[in-house]
């Protein structure tokens, strides 16, 4: 198990550049199932859970080059309808190829994705739309199996606008006979740059980035070119980053408006965030407003920068309250916040974070990939070096984080 062992910084300046999207890659990659054509995509970041993607589609009978930051996927044909326990065990958005799999072949076998650190997350939704389009579902020997004909557009209204479920339903319903229309979608930047794509692949999709998108089948579909849109949760730990640090931190590749809770939330708590030709930068004394947040699906507070955004509640002076309404439970971050000396405590879905307090280096645990980011932001501004164990969960996530780092004067080493 590798770990990081983090010094604190007394400023922070320069430039950082935000990489392309994880959550935005992955589907775009399940997508590429849908065509018997190349698709080229670029400014694919090299993450683990990209590879992950790779192995899986490739499993299934993809041709995938890799060159530079740009890759190209070829599947002239399907060999197995049957995604791998191995690799879909890592990553809960392997599901996505589900969708991408029924519609092409009108067969789909996936190992259930369970649970994981961020609390149960169902697929019922997921489900509930390959069965509105006419496949028939079946678990068994821990898979889900979706089977059709063929699938028949039809109209599907989701309890919750989940992203995974719009997204598979989305891709399903491209292949489909006639009109699709998914109501209380989820209406993430990701779900609009998946529309692009399919869009671009000859699909006919309106509405995306609305909560009602209507999907029109087509016979086939074919290869298109496409770059993948910058990482806007990436992006938001770089801004939060800057903010707990005395900083001038000019933040590239960044699209403002996907960010405007967390821009919102950072002005209120005192930061100053200006908007430049080539990015947002951001000057910090590193003095922090107590703020309340709550979780909400796009356009709300992403739930992906709650544990961030704690470990700067941490540094201020009074009390903050972080309220997560979109997983059960997202709090695995407190324990090691609390290890490295902060105040926060759990009511319910709530917590309550008592600043201002001066973090101290601790071994620690990344739990997960949003409480490993969090974990690193804290160890910045901590007394002491701070070690960070399980950094796995953070190699899913973040690009090149440790050269990033480096380039900014941060002291950080992988063990
Ligand atoms: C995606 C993101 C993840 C982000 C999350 C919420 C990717 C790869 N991951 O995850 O980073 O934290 O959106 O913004 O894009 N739910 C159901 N039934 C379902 C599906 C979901 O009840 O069939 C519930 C989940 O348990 C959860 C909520 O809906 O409480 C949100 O889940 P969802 O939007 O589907 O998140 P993911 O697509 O898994």
């Amino acid at each position: 198990m590798q770990k990081y062992i983090i010094e604190p910084i007394e400023e922070l300046n320069g430039e950082i550049e935000v990489d392309g999207a994880k959550n935005g890659i992955l589907p775009i990659m399940a997508a590429t199932l849908l065509s018997t054509e190349p698709c080229i995509i670029h400014k694919v970041p090299s993450l683990k859970d990209v590879g992950v993607m790779v192995e899986i589609i490739r499993h299934i009978g993809a041709n995938v080059d890799r060159a530079k930051s740009s890759m190209t996927v070829n599947v002239p044909k399907i060999k197995n309808s049957e995604a791998p326990y191995d690799y879909v065990s890592q990553m809960r958005s392997s599901f996505d190829v589900m969708g991408p799999l029924l519609a092409r072949t009108g067969l789909a076998r996936v190992p259930l994705p369970g649970g994981c650190a961020i609390g149960e997350r169902p697929i019922d939704l997921h489900l509930k739309g390959f069965k509105a389009l006419g496949a028939s579902v079946e678990f068994g020997h821990g898979f889900v199996q979706a089977k059709a004909d063929k699938l028949v557009g039809a109209n599907i209204y989701l309890d919750f606008p989940s992203v995974g479920a719009t997204k598979n339903i989305m891709m399903a319903a491209t292949l489909a006979e006639g009109v699709t229309v998914i109501e209380n979608a989820a209406k993430e930047p990701e779900i609009v740059d998946l529309a692009i794509f399919l869009s671009k692949m000859g699909a006919k999709i309106s509405g995306s980035g609305t909560d009602t998108i209507r999907i029109t089948g087509v016979k086939e579909l074919k290869g298109c070119e496409h770059a993948t849109l910058p990482d806007r949760i990436e992006a938001g730990t770089f801004l939060i980053m800057a903010a707990m640090n005395k900083s001038n931190l000019l933040i590239k590749n960044i699209v403002p408006s996907h960010l405007k809770p967390v821009i919102a939330k950072l002005i209120e708590a005192g930061v100053n965030i200006k908007e430049e030709e080539d990015g947002l930068r951001v000057i910090s004394d590193g003095k922090i407003k107590p703020v309340d947040i709550t979780t909400l699906p796009y356009p709300g507070f992403p739930t992906d920068l709650q544990a961030p955004f704690m470990a700067l509640l941490c540094l201020a002076d009074g009390s903050s309250t972080v309220l997560e309404t979109v997983f059960e439970s997202r709090f695995s971050h407190i324990s090691e916040l609390n290890r490295m000396g902060a105040k926060i405590k759990i009511e319910g879905h709530s917590a309550v974070i008592t600043g201002p307090c001066q973090l101290q280096s601790a071994d620690v645990k990344a739990t997960d990939l949003r409480a490993g980011a969090a974990l690193v932001l804290a160890s910045l501004v901590a007394q002491g070096a701070t070690t960070i164990h399980d950094i796995y969960h953070i190699d899913r996530g973040y690009n090149g984080l440790e050269t990033k780092l480096r380039n900014l004067g941060v002291h950080i080493t992988r063990v």
